[in-house]
């Protein structure tokens, strides 16, 4: 593309969008956790909020910029006829959305020509906004946001999660249990776009996950890498998915070190 798109005008389309998608899940929270006690009628209320989430992000995006590709978690996928493709996980944190714990979100990332330009996450639970644009910083809620200042691994507050199916949650223990020893301790927020926002701020001094979708990570991980931090998915040869990590710069290294001899990561890399 020789005129490339308007990158701010990317960010306010994808702001508007994600704080009209997060009204709408904060307003469903409260009738999912009165459902809990049929737990299949809840579980079957938050696919609805999902796919309405969805909806009403895609159709604010076909409805501004129809040539706009579109890759999303609930499986809208769109051609990309303008160069520009939205990633979006609509509800991040789908657990957590069930049982009312307060960390879930909407994660719209924009690519231009195969690049995320343009990274958006809300925290609808709490209300803060994350967003970046690349070589823009990023900001919380319009304030320019940095990576933690620890230097040492074993004062490290690290966020990680798991997957779905029991085969990789055993083999993320595994590597956890190579991981615990060594640093302050781990958090397992249960959104892994708020983990890596939460990397962005320095509310964590890094993350790791391995086998998360491009759509949990795009948006967060330009965050985390726009506040001064250090971002890399690689191959997680345990799982035969990817693995991804990010962390204040002082902390990539020796976390990468240790997830290497953990066994989550086959060489050192990044
Ligand atoms: C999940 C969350 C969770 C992570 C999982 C993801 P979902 O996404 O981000 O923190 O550990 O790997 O699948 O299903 O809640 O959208
Ligand atoms: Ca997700």
């Amino acid at each position: 593309m020789s005129n490339g798109p308007d990158l701010v005008e990317l960010l306010d389309l994808a702001t508007d969008l994600v704080v009209e998608a997060g009204a709408l899940l904060a307003g469903g929270v409260s009738s999912v956790r009165t459902d809990i006690a049929t737990k299949s009628s809840a579980t079957d209320m938050v696919t609805e909020m999902d796919r309405a989430s969805e909806r009403l992000l895609v159709e604010g995006i076909r409805s501004a910029r129809p040539d706009d590709g579109v890759l999303a978690e609930e499986g809208t996928s769109a051609p990309n006829r303008s160069g520009v493709r939205w990633i979006i996980d609509p509800l991040d944190g789908t657990t957590n959305y069930l049982y009312g714990v307060p960390a879930y979100a909407v994660s719209v990332a924009v690519e231009v020509d195969g690049i995320v330009e343009v990274g958006v996450v809300l925290d609808a639970a709490h209300g803060e906004l994350f967003s970046a644009v690349r070589g823009r910083g990023a900001r919380l809620d319009g304030r320019l946001i940095h990576t933690s200042p620890t230097t040492d691994l074993g004062k490290a507050l690290v966020g990680t999660g798991f997957g779905y199916e029991a085969v990789h949650r055993r083999a993320q223990v595994d590597v956890l249990s190579g991981v615990i020893g060594d640093v302050r301790d781990i958090r397992r927020a249960g959104a892994a776009a708020v983990d890596l926002c939460w990397v962005a701020c320095g509310r964590l001094d890094a993350y790791y996950e391995e086998g998360i979708e491009p759509w949990d990570g795009a948006a967060g991980l330009l965050v985390a890498a726009e506040a001064g931090g250090r971002t890399w998915v690689g191959a997680s040869p345990r799982i035969g998915r990817t693995i991804t990590v990010a962390a204040n710069p002082e902390l990539f290294d020796p976390l990468l070190g240790l997830l290497v001899r953990a066994g989550a990561v086959s060489q050192r890399s990044g």
